[in-house]
């Protein structure tokens, strides 16, 4: 037996062998042999590229549907031609086994060497099965089931051709005026890295197979800082600033192994990111060792012109390469002005090699050159697109995603004989359940909030109707015909909020508050006497101060995607006992606009200990957020108690291991997310009065109590200078425990 095995091994060395041996004799070129090491292979495809095909490989199209401004004559004949002449490397939104597979021909078959396109899409929370909006997903503190969410949706994805999407979108910000924070991680640094990592776990996997696709890492950079949360505006910061509060999300994605990046539309210290040499090669490739590439956001090269920091298509080229980006999203000038830049030598070839390199790198890591129709499978589309299982992790991540933020009176949950009052326009309308990044999701089976509570509890217990129109505007017959129906319920659940059309790119809105025409449906409704029940649909943390106090109940529902009925009810009726927790905080007013978290002390701290004038502070409304960072409540109640430390000076090597106990006070087991904050109370740089160090979501049985450890080392209390290298600094720390950035234990301990 062994000498045959052995023999059987001796003859496929000699067949590897025979094969490598024929390669070279008829000439096939080391690019195509499957047995050359990656780096070799690319280096020799390189080799045989002229500057044109090279320009080719950082020239991004869109295809079928456009989702920026429109550029020059995008007919599908002229894409066809130009991808002829090898001058496309990559196509955003063309979508499907059939239609990939089609460009991808030409491409292969049709080109003088055959370099295989890639296929990328915005697979923002979801392809097919939509899932909860990022930053509902991000209020989940589930970590895992965000890895598990986009593993999903990459799965769905590459079934339908792609490659590639363009997420996660790890911008922080501050700034529910600005519509795209619903597609981010939230307002805290530390949980924002945790959570882009996952996603970018969750949608590369290990990129070995037809069930992953590359991430990008977006939108570098600090995009969520536009002033005044308006799109596309001005973002100036500090380095201090944007070394601790703004980076680290990226790194972390980068530190994921993410495969790609894309440039932001902003400026940085005055430089648009395409251009930043800082942002692009000083710290992405020198500092963090970045071995991926760069896609620019949708015609941010062209746009340094309007910028004012280029003067023409050219010398936008220029500086782009020159600062280290890479391929070019729709401004359609690298593939224009590149060859003639590196002819007059103002581009060096060596910056065009680096920038085509890890771009050829992952078309063969993706086994492209071997089989370039392997994603563009009609049979696995069949199969993998919006299946039960993956329905069934939709509704699972939307139950987990709810925010319960007010609970008077345990009015929730409602028990399942209740006749319910369902009021408000939305409730009913599929179109506006989705948002701006709906991938490939079906409108047409979205479970919309009406279907989830017929599902639930039977069509007879739930009465309907508008309430309020689409504007938010009201009127004498709705309100009317908005009684009639409460005065038939035992419960009122109003639906508020905004559409989901309003929740993404550019949907800025300078006041991010409940309609009017809905302030004044409840406020009609309150004159039945009954519990009213606010389920609040919108992409952002909206001003609630208006109806808080109006209300039993609210329950913040942000965008849930396909199943976002039968999670809201499932919550409702208390099947699922809401366990999310905010990773935004929302305004008492828009005048408070940006308010977090993790803010500083200053000079004149409001101590409100009757020193009365001189302390910052508003005259007319509190300091603090209507609801804070971390906040949420749960059917149930917690309690924590005896917050100790193992020590109260420790050194620079020591660990502080901090230990809290959490008790289910309440009749009902629930889950509850219990934080860890710290304050450097001095430093060469201010610290924030709370820094998110730890979490962790326990689950608690009615009566429990358990023991919760967390371990501070000296990287959660370093920070960074302007530089960014990271700072440890003796003094006097405190570290804080509890159930959101505002209801903690603290203790003092010394940092030697
Ligand atoms: C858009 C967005 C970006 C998206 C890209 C492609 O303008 O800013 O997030 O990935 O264009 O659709």
């Amino acid at each position: 037996m062994k000498k045959t095995i052995c023999l059987t091994a001796f003859s496929l060395l000699m067949i590897a062998g025979k094969v490598e041996a024929q390669n070279s004799k008829v000439g096939l070129p080391i690019y195509k042999n499957p047995k050359a090491p990656i780096e070799e292979r690319v280096k020799d495809l390189l080799s045989k590229m002229t500057i044109e095909e090279k320009a080719g490989q950082l020239n991004q199209i869109s295809g079928r549907f456009l989702t920026g401004p429109s550029t020059e004559d995008s007919s599908e004949k002229k894409k066809v031609q130009d991808l002829k002449k090898g001058k496309i490397g990559s196509f955003l939104n063309i979508i499907g086994a059939k239609k990939t597979e089609e460009m991808q021909k030409v491409a292969v078959e049709q080109t003088r060497l055959g370099i295989p396109l890639l296929f990328a899409f915005d697979v923002i929370h979801g392809f097919k099965t939509i899932f909860p909006i990022p930053l509902a997903e991000a209020c989940s503190w589930d970590l895992k089931q965000a890895e598990k969410n986009a593993s999903i949706a990459a799965r769905e994805a590459a079934a339908a051709g792609l490659h590639w999407t363009f997420a996660p979108m790890c911008d922080i910000t501050n700034d529910p005026r600005w519509g795209r924070i619903m597609e981010g991680v939230g307002e805290d640094p530390y949980y924002g890295s945790l959570i882009s990592a996952a996603r970018v776990r969750g949608f590369q996997g290990n990129l070995n197979d037809t069930a992953h696709i590359l991430a990008c890492i977006k939108h570098y950079a600090v995009y969520g800082a536009v002033e005044e949360g308006r799109e596309y505006n001005l973002v100036d910061i500090s380095r201090v600033m944007l070394w601790n509060k703004y980076l680290p999300p990226y790194k972390a994605a980068v530190d994921a192994g993410a495969a790609t990046l894309m440039n932001s539309f902003n400026v940085f210290e005055g430089v648009p990111t395409s251009g930043s040499k800082y942002l692009v090669t000083d710290v992405l490739k020198n500092k963090w060792g970045f071995k991926g590439f760069l896609v620019s956001d949708w015609g941010a090269f062209g746009e340094m012109i309007n910028h004012g920091y280029a003067a023409d298509k050219k010398d936008a080229t220029q500086k782009a390469l020159n600062a280290g980006s890479m391929m070019d999203m729709e401004s359609r000038i690298v593939i224009n002005f590149l060859p003639e830049l590196v002819k007059e030598g103002r581009v060096s070839m060596a910056t065009v090699d680096a920038a085509v390199w890890p771009i050829l790198y992952y078309k063969f890591k993706l086994g492209l050159f071997e089989n370039p129709y392997k994603f563009s499978n009609e049979e696995r589309e069949k199969k993998e697109l919006f299946t039960d299982a993956n329905i069934a992790e939709a509704r699972k991540a939307g139950d987990a995603s709810i925010v319960l933020l007010k609970n008077d009176n345990v009015v929730l949950p409602i028990r399942k004989n209740s006749k319910v009052a369902l009021i408000g326009y939305y409730a009913n309308k599929n179109a506006d359940v989705l948002d701006r990044w709906p991938g490939q999701g079906d409108t047409a089976k979205v479970v919309n909030l009406y279907n989830g509570l017929t599902n639930k509890l039977g069509s007879s217990l739930v009465g309907f109707t508008d309430g309020y129109k689409d504007d938010g505007t009201t009127s004498d017959s709705l309100l009317q015909q908005a009684l009639e129906t409460a005065n038939n319920a035992d419960v009122i659940l109003v639906n508020i909020g905004i559409s989901g059309k309003l929740a993404g790119e550019c949907q800025s809105l300078a006041n991010p508050i409940i309609p009017d025409g809905q302030v004044q449906l409840i406020k009609a409704l309150q004159k039945t006497g009954k519990p009213i029940v606010a389920l609040v649909s919108a992409g952002r943390p909206l001003i609630l101060t208006q109806i808080n106090d109006l209300v039993s109940s609210i329950l913040y529902c942000w965008h849930l995607g396909t199943e976002t009925g039968n999670c809201i009810a499932d919550v409702v009726v208390g099947d699922y006992n809401p366990s999310a927790k905010t990773v935004v905080s929302f305004p008492y007013s828009v005048g408070q606009i940006p308010v977090y978290y993790n803010h500083f002390n200053t000079g004149r701290p409001n101590t409100n200990h009757g020193d009365g004038g001189f302390t910052s502070r508003f005259r007319d409304i509190p300091n603090e957020p209507l609801y804070p960072f971390g906040f949420g409540l749960s059917y149930t109640t917690f309690k924590y108690d005896s917050l100790r430390i193992s020590n109260q000076n420790i050194t620079k090597k020591d660990k502080l291991h901090v230990k809290v106990n959490v008790s289910n006070t309440g009749k009902m087991d629930g889950e509850e997310v219990v934080q860890l904050y710290i304050w450097d109370k001095t430093a060469s740089i201010i610290r924030p009065v709370k820094e998110l160090k730890g979490f962790k979501k326990i689950l608690l049985k009615a009566g429990e109590t358990k023991e919760v450890e967390f371990t501070l080392t000296d990287k959660e209390l370093s920070f960074y200078d302007a530089d960014g290298n990271t700072r440890l600094e003796a003094g006097a720390f405190k570290v804080f425990v509890g159930a959101n950035s505002r209801d903690v234990l603290e203790k003092d301990f010394t940092l030697q």
